[in-house]
Parts: C-alpha cells; structure tokens; sequence
C-alpha cells in the first residue's frame, strides 16, 4: 500500500498524472516481476555474458578518443539540466563538473509540459554518459560554456547569412528550444561513428555503442519533434521549421568543411533514402548509414570557426582533453587560406538565397506545402544549397582537412566479424518489407530484388492504412532498409531473405501474448497509423540492442564503421517510433481499453520474457527506478543504469523475434528460422 501511495504521488507530478492508479499498479507489478526474472536468469547459462574472449578492455590508445566526447556530453549535460530545471550539473553530480567552471548564461527554458519532460530526460541521460566515460576513461574537468542566448543568436545569424531580427533565444519557447538543441546530439551522434573504428578495447566497443544508441535516439526524438511541426513558421520570424533545420545543417557542413555530413528534415530526393523520399526524419549517407565526423570536424562545428585551432562558440577557451589541446597549442593554423575559402562559400550561399526569396520563390513555397509535395522552388533553394556543398566537398575531400579518419594499417574486415554482421541481415529484412510493404503496398521485390537473393516472398504483408505523416515516415525507414541490406550484403556478403511471417494473425498472436488475454477484436497492425507504430514498436528496438551486443566483438575497422553507421540509424528509428507514441501515451487505443502507454510497457515485458535475461527492454513510461538517474518516469529512450542502450546476443534475439523463447525453435516472424551460420547452427543442434 505504501508502494502503491508513493506511486500516485511521484505520478502526481509528471504530464502522465492522469495514468490511472490502477494502470500505474499493473506497470509497477510488471516491472517487479522482470525484477525477479533478472535475479533469477542473469547467472544462468541461457545469459553468457556475450564479450569475447581473452580480449583486452582497453586499449590505452582508446581513453584520448573516448575522452574527447567528454567535451561534447558536458555541453548536452548543462544545456538539457539548466533548461529543464534551471539548475545545471553543479547541483546534480557536481563530482562530475571536477571543479570546471560554471557555464555561461545557462538558464530555464520556457517550456511546455510535452518538451519539458523530454528535455529533463536527456538531461540525466547526459549525466549516466558523463560518469559511464569518467569511471571508464577518466576525465578532465568541464571546459567553460557559453549556453548564453546571445551565443546561439551568433549562430542562427550565422546559419541564415544575416542577423535574425528580434535575436534568436533558444529559452523561448519549446519550438525555439527543440530548434537550439537540433544543433547539439547531432554533433555527438557522428562523432561516436566517427570514433568507432579507431577503438579496439570492448569496453570501450561496448561504451561507445551504449552511448550512440543514445545520442541517435536523441537525435531522432529532436528531429521527429520538429518533422511533425515541419510546415510550422517559427515565431517571430518568417521562416519555417524546415528551413530552419536545412540552414543549421549546411552551416555545420560549411564549418566542417568536409562535405555533405548533415542534413535537415527536408531533402532534394538525390539526398533521400534511396534517392525516393523527401521526407529525412533521419540524416544518413548513401547506404542510409549514419555520417561519421573526426575531431577535428567537431571542433570547427562546435567553435563556430571553422578551425579546430582557433576556439570559439560553445568554447570560448576550448575544449578539454589531449586532442583538442594539442588543436590550440599546436597552432598548425591554416589561416587566411582556409577561411578565405570559407567566407566566399558563405557570402555565395547568401546571395543566392536573397535573390531566390527576392523572386518569391522560397515564400511562396512556405505558404501551403504539404510534406508531400514540396514545391518545385523550394527544393531548388535546396539544391543550390547542396549543389554548393557538393563543390566545397570536392575540393575538400583530398586535402589535409579531411584525411580519411581511419586506423593505419588496420585490418578493414575480420573473418571473425562476418558471420556476426551477416546475423543482422535477418533483422534488416524483416524490417525492409515490414516497412516497404506498409508504406508502398510492394516490397524489396519489386523495389530491390537482387537483394532478396532468391528468398521467398513474405507471408501476409499488405499496405497499411496510414495517415501522409506516418506514411511518409514509415516509407523513409522502408527505403533505408534497403541501404542496409545493401551496405550489409556488399560488405560481408549475404544469404538469401528468410521467410518472414508478416500476417495481421502473426502479430495479434504477438499482442495477445503481450497482453496475457486474447485482445477482442484480434490487434491487426495494418489498420491505422496508431496500431501500426505499436507494431513497428516491435522491431528496430530488437536491432538496435544487437548492434549493441555486436559491437564489442567485431574488429575490423570496415565493420566497426559499417556498424556504428547502422546502430545510427537502427536507434533513430526506434527514436522516432518512441517518440510518436510517447507523444500519444495517454490516448486509449482503439478499439481496445488500453493506452498506448500500456501496450508499450507489455510489449517490452514480453521480450524481457522471451528472452531470459532481465531486464533490457522499458516501456515509454516506466516507475522511478527505471528512469534515467531514478529521476523521471517520462522514459522516450530504453537505456540502463547509465544511460547507455542496452545489448543482446544473438541467442536473445532469436528467442524474442521467433516468439517461442528458445533460439532453437523457430516461429514469430521466422517460421523456418533465420539465415546465417549463427541462427541455423541453433536449429541444427536443439
Ligand atoms: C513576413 O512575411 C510577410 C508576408 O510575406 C510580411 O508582410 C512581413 O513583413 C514579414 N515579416 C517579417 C518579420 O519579416
Ligand atoms: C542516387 O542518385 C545518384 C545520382 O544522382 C546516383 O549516383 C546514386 O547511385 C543514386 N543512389 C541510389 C541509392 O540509387
Ligand atoms: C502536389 O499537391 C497537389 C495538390 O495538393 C497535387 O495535385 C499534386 O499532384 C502534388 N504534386 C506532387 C509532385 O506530389
Ligand atoms: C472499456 O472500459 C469501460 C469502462 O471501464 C467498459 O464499460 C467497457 O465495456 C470496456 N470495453 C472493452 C472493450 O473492454
Ligand atoms: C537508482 O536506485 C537504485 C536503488 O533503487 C540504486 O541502486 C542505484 O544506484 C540508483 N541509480 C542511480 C543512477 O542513482
């Protein structure tokens, strides 16, 4: 009873206070219950502990490159703690801070409730990675920060190519604030890609792949966050979300100076996936992998220079750590030359677009779109602006600026990584027609064939009846299976598709084990946008904690990158799909008595069962003890105890997707197994 009266209380105080106390009671029972499986299991054999053997933790040639994001997450920590509680690290893990100095001119953001909670979540994220890096890597002391609004106006001034009238002010509003904090996970999300296949330790392998999963989560929660308001013009100004977000992207290409690595929510299609969509809730390169950035890159981003050497922006001391102090004492500076060069691009990308919104063209486009349907102007706005990075690209790849940012004589694919990355393909091909058959009404057999090597069609899959928002999002994540598959399959080579059981009765057998009691009517995915992201709650998730798991048992620095770059995008997805049902948490799903909160929370207790080995898997809403530092029940990001995202072996995989518990028993999605010499050596030797 006491549990039971702390709950209401502690629920009192969050936007989901009107979740029920009974509804709070079966969440709370549920997660006591995984409690004890995980006490129960995680000694067991059923739970290796999945790291390989006789390898080494850490290399010392890691901790420089894992410090370095130090720099980054303290910049996240302060800017997310201040906004949301208008107190920052000081007052939280002030251990943490090491004796930094105080940010600049951090404080509240004016914030609705929805933004609020999301923003306090990141916020303690940011506070797991910080101690996750410092106990693992060491540390060095917070760099000073400038997260004044005066700082963030210099850069929105920068990004358009002319002062904002009234000064950008990031503490606002909540758009204003989502649109500042665009600016930020972004930078940590490629630099981890970046870092991944330049570390060996898998301690290290592991930490790293914890905290991209989260920093692209974040991300993706961001830029879903400003896609659903696409359209919208950001008060007081006269520009849309959208170009807003398209203007933060190129200046960050601009800066960095190594080509297209960015790119907002609305893309000319040679940038979508596949070159198919428009729609870019997800910023990824060709194959539909997560851009990766070197230091160096990050510095002129975050300096707001353009040089690594010369600090600025975030820093106006720099950044902390070996490698950014070595950029400033160095002085290796490229001068003139360099932001010469950069200048004229800049006064070059401005002139074009005061002549494009004098002719009407970029107004006009603003007025009336529909996501669908960017108008023929905008997208040549857009187009100039590419076309532009496209030229400093290629004058910047060969030189010095860019050098390609992998190990020396590294070995690029470990025999011992193929059978692990070809795994994956089994959850890239369910994921492929799952999405492209919901959204297209057709799926990699008609879109890319070749790549289904002769596997048979899938069982049941049919178009789903999706609002354009869903639509157009589900199809995005369709096309960048197929960059997967293809980045997969020409990298490590491939197996045929296996069959996959994509049936409206195979995924109500699914709820209805979720859910204890057979759902009336049966849950059919295909029938609304709503039922549909539950079903899509389903997937990503499970290849987002196996890319995870992989991690620190690859080796070779081809796959590492190919990993982090798939990691990126898996976990984006996942974000995407949490954040749109965590924004309708507290709808009832229809025709069912249940909010979508709830279906949530069973579905991630029925792979915590399925899999055996505790708890890895939370719902969108979670008791305290699950929240990130035991602070928040707002829970849009799956993560442990540090934040970082959890991770599963391939046995554990196989026992959720095959929905039988047991990897040596096909069912679910696979009624013949998986392909691959991990899933059929399971069903050879039951
Ligand atoms: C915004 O645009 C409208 C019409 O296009 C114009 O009347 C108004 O002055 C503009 N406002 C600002 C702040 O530029
Ligand atoms: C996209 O189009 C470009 C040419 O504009 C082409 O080089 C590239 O191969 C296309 N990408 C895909 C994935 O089809
Ligand atoms: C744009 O929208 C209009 C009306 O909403 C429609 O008639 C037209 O076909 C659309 N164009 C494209 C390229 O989708
Ligand atoms: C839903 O709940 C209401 C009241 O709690 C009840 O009257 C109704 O029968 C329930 N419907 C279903 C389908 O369970
Ligand atoms: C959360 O609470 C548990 C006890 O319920 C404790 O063991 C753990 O250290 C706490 N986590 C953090 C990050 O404070």
């Amino acid at each position: 009873l006491s549990l039971l009266s702390t709950l209401k209380n502690s629920n009192k105080l969050t936007i989901m206070a009107n979740i029920s106390a009974s509804t709070s009671f079966v969440m709370f029972f549920m997660v006591l219950i995984s409690s004890k499986l995980m006490h129960t299991c995680l000694s067991s054999s059923t739970c290796p502990p999945g790291y390989p053997e006789h390898a080494i933790p850490i290399y010392k040639e890691d901790i420089d490159m894992m410090q370095f994001a130090e720099n980054l997450e303290h910049l996240e920590a302060d800017f997310f703690l201040w906004s949301a509680l208008g107190y920052g690290l000081d007052q939280v893990a002030p251990w943490l801070a090491m004796g930094g100095p105080p940010p600049i001119g951090a404080q509240k953001a004016n914030l609705d409730a929805l933004t609020q909670h999301i923003i306090e979540e990141f916020g303690y994220e940011e506070v797991g990675h910080l101690r996750a890096l410092k106990t693992t890597v060491g540390g060095f002391p917070r760099p000073l920060l400038d997260l004044s609004a005066h700082n963030f106006a210099k850069l929105f001034d920068q990004a358009f190519g002319y002062p904002l009238v009234p000064p950008f002010d990031p503490y606002r509003d909540s758009l204003s604030y989502m649109l500042a904090s665009y600016v930020i996970p972004y930078v940590g999300l490629v630099g981890y890609v970046g870092t991944n296949p330049n570390i060996n330790g898998y301690i290290t392998k592991r930490l790293l792949a914890g905290l991209l999963g989260v920093e692209a989560g974040q991300d993706a929660v961001i830029r879903s966050y400003l896609y659903e308001r696409a359209k919208e013009v950001v008060h007081p100004y006269n520009h849309t979300v959208a170009e807003f977000t398209i203007r933060i992207s190129e200046l960050r290409n601009r800066l960095a100076m190594c080509g297209i690595k960015d790119e907002g929510i609305i893309v000319p299609l040679e940038l979508g996936a596949e070159n198919q969509t428009m729609t870019n809730v997800l910023s990824a390169n060709y194959d539909s992998l997560s851009y990766r950035r070197t230091p160096q890159e990050i510095l002129r981003i975050v300096y707001g220079t353009g040089n690594e050497h010369v600090p600025g922006g975030f820093y106006p001391h720099g950044g902390n750590g070996r490698i950014a102090r070595e950029e400033i004492s160095g002085k290796k500076y490229l001068g003139g030359e360099a932001l010469g060069f950069l200048d004229i691009a800049a006064d070059w990308i401005a002139y074009w677009f005061q002549f494009l919104e004098e002719v009407g063209g970029f107004k006009n486009a603003n007025k009336g779109t529909t996501m669908a349907n960017i108008s023929a102007s905008t997208s040549f706005v857009m187009l100039v602006m590419v076309l532009t990075s496209s030229k400093l690209m290629h004058t910047c790849f060969s030189s010095p600026t860019c050098p390609p940012g992998y190990p020396e004589h590294a070995i690029p694919i470990y025999k011992e990584d193929i059978d692990m990355m070809q795994f994956a393909e089994n959850l890239e091909h369910l994921e492929a027609d799952f999405f492209l058959w919901s959204a297209l009404g057709y799926g990699l057999d008609q879109v890319a064939p070749w790549l289904a090597m002769g596997g048979p069609p899938p069982i049941g899959a049919q178009k789903a009846n999706l609002d354009a928002l869903t639509q157009h999002i589900i199809e995005e994540f369709g096309y960048e299976e197929v960059g997967h598959l293809r980045a997969l399959k020409t990298t490590v080579g491939g197996f045929p598709r296996p069959l996959l059981d994509l049936s409206a009765h195979n995924f109500a057998k699914l709820f209805d084990q979720a859910f204890g009691y057979p759902l009336v009517p049966p849950f059919d995915p295909y029938r609304d946008s709503l039922s549909y992201m539950l079903a899509s709650y389903v997937i990503p998730y499970v290849g987002l904690v196996g890319y995870v798991g992989t991690n620190p048992n690859i080796n070779g620095y081809i796959t590492k990158r190919l990993l982090a770059g798939l990691l990126g995008v898996e976990s984006g997805q996942d974000a995407v799909i949490r954040s749109y049902l965590y924004e309708r948490a507290k709808e009832v799903v229809h025709p069912y008595n249940h909010t979508v909160a709830e279906f949530t929370i069973r579905i991630s207790e029925l792979r915590n069962r399925l899999a055996m080995c505790g708890i890895k898997d939370e719902g969108i809403i979670v008791p305290l003890e699950l929240g990130a530092e035991n602070r928040t029940m707002t829970n849009v990001l799956s993560a442990n105890y540090d934040s970082l995202s959890y991770r599963r072996t391939p046995q554990e995989i196989l026992r959720i997707v095959y929905g039988t518990g047991d990897e040596h028993v096909p069912g679910g999605f696979y009624p013949h197994g998986g392909n691959g010499r991990i899933a059929r050596e399971f069903l050879e030797k039951p």
